[in-house]
């Protein structure tokens, strides 16, 4: 049974990095006419208040969403996320942050489809009620590992996999990769996008490990730390990797990385890595 509630952690350093990085995506797939496919592997319910309790208990977005909401001396892409969670917002309080699915669909057009994937049998309501009615939008009660494959590659040849395990189980780790692989055999043109958290640095190395070793080509890295790893209970960073990224993007995340390290870093310790995992 999955226990994982995204609503603890809504708006927090690795929502940041994560959405912000969606974003550049979408903004890039948006600007060719040609209809693109999106698939949100990890839905979650769509859309997290900040003002109950799952959200408070923590306190966790006051350390990402909240710390940029009124800075006036953002780098580009960080203004436009910050925008972009605005519109959910009204006027200029903080109180709801919306999740993958309303941020995708905030940059569909008429030709483009996008498929939800959600397992927990309370954040799928939720969702589908979020999400609402949409003929470009379908939403599955369902394993967005397994079932994504059959749909690869999508009509479009365009698109984009997003991957957002909450990482529950160990297992999680090899299994994304071997999906993730299976996926790319399907559909080698497509973009995807894995999150993953550092909580225990040697299985990012591991999980990094597999992947250069998969063949798969033109992949990058993107993270962001606030502390120091250790080997303490507790993420310290988290990051993005990207397999066919836009060509823009790792100059638009060198900008941005450092700038987020040091605005979220905590007590000085933020950092961040912009590597390429393997070439064109
Ligand atoms: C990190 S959260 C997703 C957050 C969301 N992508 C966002 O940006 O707002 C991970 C979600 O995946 C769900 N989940 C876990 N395993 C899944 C699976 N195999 N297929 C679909 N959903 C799954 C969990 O219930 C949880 O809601």
């Amino acid at each position: 049974m999955l226990s994982y509630r995204h609503s603890f952690h809504a708006g927090n350093f690795a929502d940041v990095l994560k959405h912000l990085v969606l974003i550049k995506i979408l903004e890039y797939l948006g600007k060719k006419d040609k209809p693109f496919c999106c698939i949100d592997t990890h839905a979650g319910p769509g859309v997290y208040s900040l003002n109950e309790d799952f959200a408070l208990k923590n306190k966790e977005f006051e350390n990402g969403i909240a710390k940029l909401w009124l800075r006036d001396d953002l780098p580009e892409s960080v203004a436009a996320y910050v925008k972009l969670i605005k519109t959910f917002n009204g006027k200029d309080q903080l109180s709801c942050y919306p999740g993958s699915p309303l941020i995708i669909k905030q940059f569909l057009r008429s030709q483009d489809r996008l498929f939800l994937y959600e397992l927990h049998s309370t954040e799928i309501h939720i969702l589908v009620n979020t999400v609402g009615k949409d003929r470009r939008i379908k939403v599955f009660h369902a394993d967005g590992l397994k079932n994504t494959i059959g749909l690869l590659p999508p009509i479009e040849h365009r698109g984009l996999v997003f991957i957002d395990p909450s990482y529950e189980i160990k297992s999680d780790y090899p299994l994304v990769i071997e999906t993730l692989i299976h996926m790319h055999r399907r559909f080698a043109t497509g973009t995807y996008v894995l999150w993953y958290p550092v909580v225990e640095r040697s299985r990012n190395r591991q999980l990094e490990r597999a992947l250069k070793k998969s063949g798969i080509k033109n992949v990058q890295l993107f993270e962001l730390g606030i502390k120091t790893d250790t080997h303490e209970l507790g993420m310290t960073a988290s990051g993005m990797i990207v397999v066919n990224p836009p060509w823009t993007l790792a100059a638009e995340m060198q900008q941005t990385l450092p700038w987020l390290a040091i605005a979220l870093g905590i007590e000085n310790s933020g950092r961040y890595r912009i590597e390429t995992l393997a070439g064109e």
